[in-house]
């Protein structure tokens, strides 16, 4: 019998969007349906990634420096856990993934996308998500949120534009990609997206049994 590839399953959003609020109750939610889920993050998500996320969050470098090392922490990741767990029958649950390579580098730094969208040929050419949430909330709602939080990243700290043009690009994937992604209206209350969140993935479930 041949194992049925896993469900690569992504969360993306400017940060204070509301990922992190979610991704151990997607996990949990599939868990409680019987699958088996590995949980991920990028950048990071194998030793040598934790260790790049620390400097790309931390670290002032060029705009093709971080780009590289976004995609070099990606490499590393998708080679030793994410295609090894996928194609075991593993579902992959991953907070940020090329989306967010596409928003931050090409949008919000302005690197545009012709490159990231070489990289990404190179490196992941048949690889997708099979569903992408995008957690989008207006600039004041994130601001508002993170600065209740913890101390802020050097994307954090950006300027108001570097954000709205991050969000936006998030925003035209979810329309250029919309069977793919879905997005999420993140200013709602945490009980009603998570409402909407077990609707879909009721039916990312059965899509996938009839496969
Ligand atoms: N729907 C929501 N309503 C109110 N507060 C939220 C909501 N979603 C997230 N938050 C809060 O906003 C902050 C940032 O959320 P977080 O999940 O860390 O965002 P991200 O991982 O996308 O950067 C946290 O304090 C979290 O509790
Ligand atoms: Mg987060």
């Amino acid at each position: 019998m041949t194992t049925k590839r896993g469900k690569f399953l992504t969360l993306e959003g400017v940060d204070g969007a509301g990922k992190s609020t979610h991704v151990q109750w997607l996990v949990d939610t599939l868990r409680n349906k019987g699958i088996e889920v590995l949980s991920t993050r990028e950048p990071g998500g194998t030793p040598i990634g934790e260790k790049l996320r620390e400097l790309l969050l931390h670290e002032p470098m060029g705009l093709e420096c971080e780009t590289l090392m976004m995609f070099a922490a990606r490499a590393e990741h998708l080679r030793t856990v994410i295609e090894p767990a996928l194609s075991t029958g593993i579902w992959v649950v991953c907070d940020r993934f090329t989306d967010a390579t596409f928003a931050y580098q090409g949008g919000g730094r302005e690197l545009g996308y012709d490159r990231v969208e070489t990289l990404e040929k190179w490196l992941h050419p048949d690889l997708q998500p099979d569903r992408t949430w995008l957690f989008d909330v207006p600039l004041t709602v994130a601001r508002e949120r993170l600065n209740r939080t913890r101390e802020q990243d050097r994307f954090e700290k950006m300027a108001d534009a570097f954000f709205q043009r991050t969000r936006e690009v998030y925003l035209a994937r979810a329309n250029a990609h919309p069977t793919r992604m879905i997005c999420v209206d993140s200013t709602q209350s945490i009980d009603n997206i998570r409402k909407d969140l077990e609707l879909d993935i009721a039916q990312i479930i059965d899509a996938a049994a009839t496969q």
